[in-house]
């Protein structure tokens, strides 16, 4: 069977709402004809409502970088899920590294996030990775397979075609230093493994699990042609609608 590609830009703390419609009136224009892949674009809470404007009669989904586990009340600073549904959002990254690290999102706490997400119609894509010590330490694939049993383990078979995954190995965010294809098919095809053996192999072959960091036009290719790789999540090189409409574009180039 075979996997639509997802294409996701994280626009992280960049772009005000006006630098954000401007770059969503780039990718516009940039990718009008449709691409082949499926694309989405996860600007600052801020500049959700400018940038669903914008992309309004596109295909490109907006989504929201982070979502609270509950649905409103005394929560201040926090966006929940209906709100962002409500503004337009189709999706949710959960459990990025950076929440992980500087807000100490726990396990338990993405769980909770996830389930939010799936209450609230969105898709979350669930990001887990390892750091440079875990890595080196040969901890990779127990780090990765214990953050994925801890934030969607306890999901049923149903709610699980809903998730997409999103491998970022720490060591590559935002250090120009990609995951080679190899290393990153070696974490994926275990991703995809783990889904098998808590699930089912069904479940296994429909997860869609993208790569991030350091994603570049100059690499995407080769980073796609691995097997079980299925989209790229985009932090730097999506601040740039040219940038960016050539990564979705990585199967026109030569
Ligand atoms: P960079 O592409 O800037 O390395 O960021 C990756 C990332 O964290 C996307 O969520």
């Amino acid at each position: 069977m075979s996997r639509k590609p997802l294409i996701a830009g994280n626009w992280k703390m960049n772009t005000t709402p006006q630098e954000g419609a401007e770059l969503a009136r780039g990718l516009r224009s940039l990718l009008l004809d449709g691409p082949a892949v499926d694309v989405a674009v996860f600007p600052p809470f801020l500049g959700i409502a400018s940038v669903v404007d914008t992309l309004k009669a596109t295909d490109i989904v907006v989504g929201g970088q982070d979502l609270h586990a509950q649905t409103g009340g005394a929560y201040t600073g926090n966006i929940s899920g209906p709100m962002l549904k409500a503004a337009g959002c189709g999706m949710a990254l959960v459990g990025h590294s950076e929440r992980r690290a500087y807000e100490k999102e726990s396990g338990e706490m993405l769980a909770a996030k996830v389930r939010a997400a799936l209450a609230a119609g969105l898709t979350p894509i669930f990001c887990c990775g390892e750091t440079l010590e875990q890595r080196d330490a040969g901890q990779a694939l127990d780090v990765v397979r214990q953050q994925l049993a801890e934030g969607i383990g306890a999901l049923t078979g149903t709610e699980l075609q809903r998730v997409v995954i999103a491998y970022e190995p720490v060591w590559a965010i935002g250090t120009g230093r990609v995951a080679s294809p190899e290393q990153a098919q070696e974490v994926h095809a275990a991703i995809r493994a783990w889904v098998g053996l808590n699930w089912d192999a069904g479940a296994a072959r429909a997860m869609r699990i993208l790569y991030g960091g350091s994603v570049k036009p100059a690499n995407v290719r080769g980073i796609m042609s691995e097997p079980d790789i299925d989209g790229a999540l985009v932090g730097g090189a999506s601040l740039k609608a040219d940038s960016f409409a050539a990564i979705v574009r990585y199967q026109e180039s030569a």
